[in-house]
């Protein structure tokens, strides 16, 4: 199978960037990080992919009058550089209908939050204001709908006494860098595929056992 042209968005720090970029130099990894771009020129990610040898680009969304005109200068960069998939790693603009339909299937996002759970911004301080006692964090395929798309993999962390949004946040990002690889791995492989709106899996996995928080 030949490996996919991959571009990650980012808007910030880029730590799953990183991970992503990192994941894809093993030589079985059905995928290839070709570009990073960021809607925001003082994006901290930039640095660290060209660090990394990847052409990084910014493309100002202040530059544009409107979103869609925005969108086009995205897409058209994208489809010069010949990507086939995009993962989106804290990439903080809302996309429109438009691009997200035309990339349906072939963009992921993650999302700090065991979704459906807190949708949008503040997952951390929404979980500890409801005092749940398992969090977490999700990729999933995008769709129009904020946060709502097909979830490809989920990785569970306890809430903890004494925790802050910052002590969740971190432990949270740990799982992120590993899950957000995984994920890739297998919508590039095609073990997890879009099927009618849902991820069809072509293994099964262990149910285990559970994790019980307080355990
Ligand atoms: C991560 O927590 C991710 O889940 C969310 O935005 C944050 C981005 O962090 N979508 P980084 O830029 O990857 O370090």
């Amino acid at each position: 199978m030949s490996r996919r042209r991959i571009a990650i968005l980012i808007s910030g720090r880029g730590s799953n960037m990183v991970s992503l970029i990192e994941a894809a130099r093993a030589p079985d990894f059905p995928g290839e990080i070709f570009l990073v771009l960021s809607n925001r020129p003082d994006a901290g990610g930039l640095d660290l992919a060209r660090e990394a040898g990847l052409p990084a680009l910014a493309i100002d969304h202040k530059a544009y009058s409107t979103r869609e005109s925005f969108e086009q200068a995205l897409d058209a960069t994208l489809t010069e550089h010949g990507i086939e998939f995009i993962c989106l790693a804290g990439f903080m603009r809302v996309l429109t209908n438009w691009f997200v339909e035309r990339w349906a299937g072939r963009m992921l996002n993650i999302h700090p939050s065991l979704l459906p759970l807190f949708r949008g911004t503040q997952t951390h301080r929404r979980a500890l204001d409801e005092g749940v006692l398992v969090h977490g964090c999700t990729v999933h395929f995008v769709v129009p709908e904020l946060d709502a798309g097909p979830i490809v993999a989920q990785a569970v962390v306890p809430v903890v006494p004494g925790d802050t949004e910052e002590s969740l946040a971190a432990r949270i990002l740990v799982q992120e860098h590993k899950l957000y690889p995984q994920a890739l791995r297998m919508v590039c492989d095609g073990s997890a595929r879009l099927e009618n709106g849902r991820v069809a899996f072509s293994q099964s996995w262990d149910a285990g056992g559970a994790l019980h928080s307080p355990g």
